[in-house]
């Protein structure tokens, strides 16, 4: 009797261990660190992988309606690809903030602050060699009994890229054994007040990454307004109304149907931050967006608990060659990232990201992909 439970035992815990996040070696930095790739796995077909570079989702496979998996998100095979100038912030961890803030320039306490211009005028995505989607983070794996995740921790030095504070920062990605869902939680403590705004930079084609085009994807947004911009992509500090305009996504609707009427603005497209109707009282989470691809059948929701979330059509996408040797052309992909407001830190009208010594900055935002049940079309 012992000896069989013995084994049972044994059993059991095999099992167990090939449910859990498998770490493999990506390759090497420029600089000559090793990066390490972890698999996280739901039992019903979606597998995710994320590398220690930039804390940033590589893949993610979901089945389509006829159970054919495709990877769902543009990235390369290898390090090297991340590192190159093509990488348009594939997949990582965006920040100490994310977007832009104007003339690189705030103030906090009565101290003045310059960061790097890296699209100019402003700062973008927190800064240029040691923005946190350019540093090797720390991982470990975790198991739970609802799923597996990866943990990422990263200590970034007070006046990192021009930034106060010692920031140290936790991204984990969390894939729920019962659904196709990926929960991304992001946790900073800081030792001097500082802007903090993260984000995922994941861009997505349902139809698998390197298909031609994204315009076909129907889109809803969960947003009565929006913030609108200069010509150099700063808001105004308005908040507008979506009704009437090309940014109305209130009912789905196809990305392609009005885009052109963008093409002329600053934005070159979809660049828009929406503002997030107000998450209900008794929600832990906000509905943000559904994405539907009618071919594939695929769907991605996104729900957050952030207020804001930036749509960005891939306008700046020219043709790079990623994984598998696929091109991602122009428009190609779609980037929901969500959010604080872009700038907020110049404006005080807006929810605030300064992070203070003693408080604990946590938001959570869940990929839920699935399959739609009808094919009306919008
Ligand atoms: C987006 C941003 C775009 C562009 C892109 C990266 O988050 O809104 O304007 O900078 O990142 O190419």
């Amino acid at each position: 009797m012992i000896r069989m439970c013995f084994l049972l035992s044994l059993l059991v815990s095999a099992f167990a261990m090939a449910d859990e996040p498998v770490m493999t070696d990506f390759g090497k930095t420029k600089d000559g660190k090793a990066v390490e790739l972890y698999t996280l796995k739901s039992d019903s077909g979606l597998v995710a992988k994320v590398m220690t570079r930039g804390a940033t989702l590589v893949q993610i496979h979901v089945p389509d309606k006829d159970g054919k998996s495709e990877d769902v998100i543009l990235g390369w095979d290898d390090v090297a690809g991340y590192e190159s100038e093509d990488n348009q912030y594939f997949g990582c961890t965006t920040g100490r903030v994310c977007n832009r803030i104007a003339n690189g320039k705030f103030s906090l306490d009565g101290k003045d602050y310059s960061l790097a211009i890296n699209n100019e005028p402003n700062h973008l995505h927190g800064g240029v060699e040691r923005s946190l989607d350019k540093v090797v983070w720390k991982a470990r794996p975790y198991t739970t009994d609802s799923g597996h995740g990866v943990r990422f921790k990263y200590t970034s030095p007070d006046g990192e890229e021009g930034y106060p504070g010692t920031v140290t920062a936790q991204v984990s990605f969390f894939v729920a054994k019962d659904a196709n869902r990926i929960n991304i939680t992001y946790k900073a403590t800081t030792d001097a007040a500082t802007p903090i705004n993260l984000t995922n930079h994941a861009y997505f084609n349902l139809g698998g990454a390197g298909s031609e085009t994204v315009m076909d994807h129907v889109l809803q947004l969960n947003a009565d307004r929006y913030t609108p911009t200069d010509d150099t992509l700063i808001p105004t500090g308005e908040i507008t109304a979506v009704a009437g305009t090309p940014l109305d996504f209130t009912k789905p609707k196809r990305i392609g149907a009005r885009i052109e009427k963008l093409t002329d603005t600053a934005a070159l497209g979809y660049d828009h931050n929406f503002v997030l109707n107000p998450r209900p009282d008794d929600q832990n989470y906000n509905f943000a967006a559904f994405l539907r691809h009618k071919e594939s059948g695929r769907t991605l929701r996104i729900w957050t608990q952030e207020p804001g979330i930036q749509f960005y059509s891939g306008n700046f996408l020219e043709g790079q060659t990623g994984k598998g040797g696929k091109t991602y052309a122009h428009r190609s992909a779609i980037c929901l990232e969500t959010q604080h407001y872009p700038d907020s830190v110049n404006h005080k009208s807006f929810p605030t990201t300064i992070l203070k010594p003693g408080d604990e900055y946590k938001t959570s935002t869940l990929l839920h992909f699935g399959i739609a049940k009808d094919q009306a079309d919008n």
